[in-house]
């Protein structure tokens, strides 16, 4: 291909930083610097395109900013083990103390075939019953387990789904070990991948039991929490923290994972803030695709000046009226998916409010 040679400046001012992004008509390059000797390869990763001359050098090997995959920074051969994945490599030459760059790449971009991840697969309902999953957030020593009311109420529901016939699950947030959100998308949108950037590099976090429920199995799912501090447990939030893959898609992708489903909670507390922790979580749920159902949660809580927990799990316990509203939020939670499941539209959820400044979509339009 022709040689098209452009001047990026006097050499001695591209040696510090070592690492930077240079953008040159519709090429980005990510240039480098060191012990003597320039490198020049493509700005984009072939992983999620990070931009790579954001990112650091290792040696002689950039590391993505994004999910730290690394490419040499002369040849754009991935690390060692993984050379099968290249990034463009750009020719450069040096003429009166200025560096040239040729914007057209000598080498082509080369991808390692990456199965993905099972959780990447198309979202299809199989056939069957209805599908309702309990999830539970409270938080407890796990080798000395207490009474909580949160949990004994969503138990309760998942039974009764059983036995008005539809498959059940429960899942204790409390048994599975998974890492915090690590804020992949305050990177940039497009950082936050799905399935969640953790779930596909580290294989032993324990969270995908959840996205495979939430995403793929259940058509109802009822989360419970206990209040602290007026709010939802800490182990919710960390689960809800690391739901921003699954709502993100609809940012960048125009694609809503969740479609059909029925979101219903429990909540219960030592104190009050009832309604305040079923708005967070309506306002979540709402914004990943979940409907809901008439009254979509119960609570029980003592009252402010009533905070008595040395009664509050016997009330509880003892409790019919709350029990029998447990049983009634799961009946409403599966007629609602029921019906919906009844009027699937045919086509997809035509982007559901949200847009990345650069989506692709966009330009397809
Ligand atoms: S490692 Fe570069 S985009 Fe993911």
């Amino acid at each position: 291909m022709e040689k098209t040679w452009t001047d990026l400046g006097h050499v001695d001012s591209l040696k510090d930083p070592p690492l930077r992004e240079v953008t040159l008509g519709t090429a980005v390059i990510a240039v480098s610097y060191r012990e003597g000797k320039f490198g020049a390869v493509s700005n984009f990763c072939n992983h999620a395109g990070g931009p790579l001359g954001s990112g650091k050098l290792d040696d002689d090997y950039i590391i993505c900013p994004w999910h730290n995959w690394k490419f040499h920074r002369v040849t754009g051969f991935g690390e060692p083990g993984f050379e099968e994945d290249r990034v463009p490599q750009f020719e450069l030459k040096i003429e009166n103390d200025h560096l040239y760059v040729n914007i057209n790449p000598i080498t082509p971009r080369q991808k390692a075939p990456h199965p993905p991840h099972p959780l990447a697969r198309p979202v299809k309902r199989e056939n069957g019953p209805l599908r309702v999953v309990g999830i539970s957030t409270t938080v407890m020593d796990a080798k000395n387990p207490r009474y909580s009311t949160s949990e004994k109420l969503l138990q309760v529901a998942v039974d009764h789904a059983k036995d008005l016939g539809a498959q059940t699950m429960f899942i204790r947030l409390n048994d599975l070990k998974f890492r915090a959100c690590e804020g992949y998308y305050s990177k940039s949108a497009f950082a936050c991948t799905w399935p969640c950037s953790i779930t596909q590099m580290d294989e032993t976090d324990q969270l995908t039991q959840v996205y495979e429920a939430l995403i793929h199995w259940a058509d109802v799912v009822i989360v419970s929490t206990p209040i602290r501090w007026g709010a939802a447990s800490s182990l919710y939030h960390k689960m809800i923290e690391r739901m921003n893959c699954v709502q993100n898609q609809i940012t960048i992708n125009n694609k809503a994972l969740i479609q059909n489903k029925v979101a219903s909670f429990i909540i219960t507390g030592g104190q009050d803030n009832v309604q305040d922790v079923a708005g967070h979580l309506l306002g979540f749920f709402a914004e990943l695709g979940f409907v809901f159902p008439p009254f979509p949660f119960i609570a029980h809580t003592m009252g402010w000046d009533a905070e008595d927990m040395e009664r509050n799990i016997s009330y509880v316990e003892k409790s019919d009226g709350l029990k029998s509203g447990a049983r009634d939020l799961v009946k409403r939670s599966m007629d609602m998916a029921k019906i919906i499941l009844q009027h699937v539209p045919e086509e997809k959820i035509v982007r559901p409010g949200r847009k990345a400044q650069h989506l692709t979509v966009d330009k397809e339009e």
